[in-house]
């Protein structure tokens, strides 16, 4: 099935959607999507941000789709033609949904264990507002603890269900999900009792904004002051690759590893994730690419060379890191 997305045309297999056809021709095309999670089945539609412009339905309907779509739901036909960026439309209807996603969202990132990291926060810079139209009160909610090593702040829920289809997916016997409806939905706090599971701690790197954090590494450290690592151990639960973010010799954080679109590559263990904070817990591989456009990339290794990998390798052989570069 052909499909031209922001004048750039594809082939692509029946079934796919039109989000992930413009993933696979690239960034440049790509819509943002704050709910839509690839590993995660049935992900997507709650949000909107990835709205695009259906200009012909296809070759046998050329019709134009008469609304915006969300491109994470809708199916390519063949002969489609979509605009997302190159629609002057669009980028306005999208700048209206990231006013709506941050109407109940405190803007309170230089507090937020998120910030650097949280693509509401990106978002927020490329489409939004300086200010807010919003006059009434923002929904207020304490804070919870979610068993001993996550945090639940509900003030910045943005209520994508990602967090609801990791525990119903990846946990057994799921019993939270989101209750109630419309502007009082909140994620209910039968989370509590999933925690416990060995792969609980993916809420944590599943949710978007700071809702979901992880309450070993809260207040630690400012993430663009760590450096990220790829690491992996002999895990019996899990692949056992993860990203470490270390400060001198401390680790202070383990996540699994992300890939482009900010998504898991392979979800972790909370073993993992909370037990091996050592640096001679892990076989170091090297520095983590960075490509987040946002302030975390400061500081980081993109700027990295073979050159510096060297010098880093030879401080492996002195004893400093352990570098195990595996095909
Ligand atoms: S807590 Fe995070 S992952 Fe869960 S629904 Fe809210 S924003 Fe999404
Ligand atoms: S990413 Fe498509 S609706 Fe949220």
């Amino acid at each position: 099935m052909k499909v031209t997305i922001d004048g750039k045309e594809i082939d692509v297999p029946k079934g796919t959607t039109i989000l992930q056809a413009a993933r696979m021709i690239g960034a440049e095309v790509a819509p943002p999507a704050m709910c839509y999670y690839s590993k995660l089945k049935s992900s997507g539609g709650y949000c909107r941000t990835c709205i695009v412009k259906v200009t012909k339905g296809s070759t046998a309907n050329p019709t134009p789709m008469p609304k915006p779509v969300a491109s994470c739901r809708t199916e390519v036909m063949d002969g489609m033609v979509v605009e997302n960026f190159t629609s002057p439309e669009i980028v306005e209807a999208r700048k209206g949904i990231v006013e709506f996603l941050l109407i109940n969202h405190p803007l309170d990132c230089p507090v937020c264990d998120q910030a650097g990291e949280c693509k509401l926060q990106d978002l927020g810079y490329e489409h939004g507002l300086a200010e807010s139209r919003y006059e009434f009160e923002r929904r207020e909610f304490d804070m919870i603890d979610i068993g001993d090593k996550v945090k639940l702040h509900m003030n910045r829920c943005i209520l994508c269900y990602r967090c609801v289809k990791v525990a119903d997916q990846l946990t057994d016997g799921r019993v939270h999900g989101v209750i109630n409806r419309g502007d009082a939905s909140e994620i209910s706090t039968y989370i509590e009792q999933v925690i416990d599971n060995e792969f609980s701690g993916n809420v944590i790197d599943v949710c978007p904004v700071g809702a979901l954090t992880d309450k070993t590494f809260r207040f630690k450290q400012r993430v663009w002051f760590t450096k990220p690592v790829d690491a992996h151990r002999n895990c019996p639960t899990c692949s056992g690759k993860v990203r470490l973010w270390i400060k001198g010799e401390d680790v202070l954080r383990v996540t699994a590893r992300k890939d482009q679109w900010d998504e898991v590559e392979e979800f972790i263990c909370n073993a993992c994730r909370y037990d091996h904070k050592k640096k001679s817990d892990w076989e170091i591989e090297g520095p983590s690419p960075v490509n987040r456009h946002s302030v975390i990339s400061q500081n980081q290794y993109a700027h990295l060379n073979q050159q510096k990998l060297e010098q880093l390798k030879h401080q492996s052989a002195l004893g400093f890191m352990k570098i195990d570069k595996k095909p």
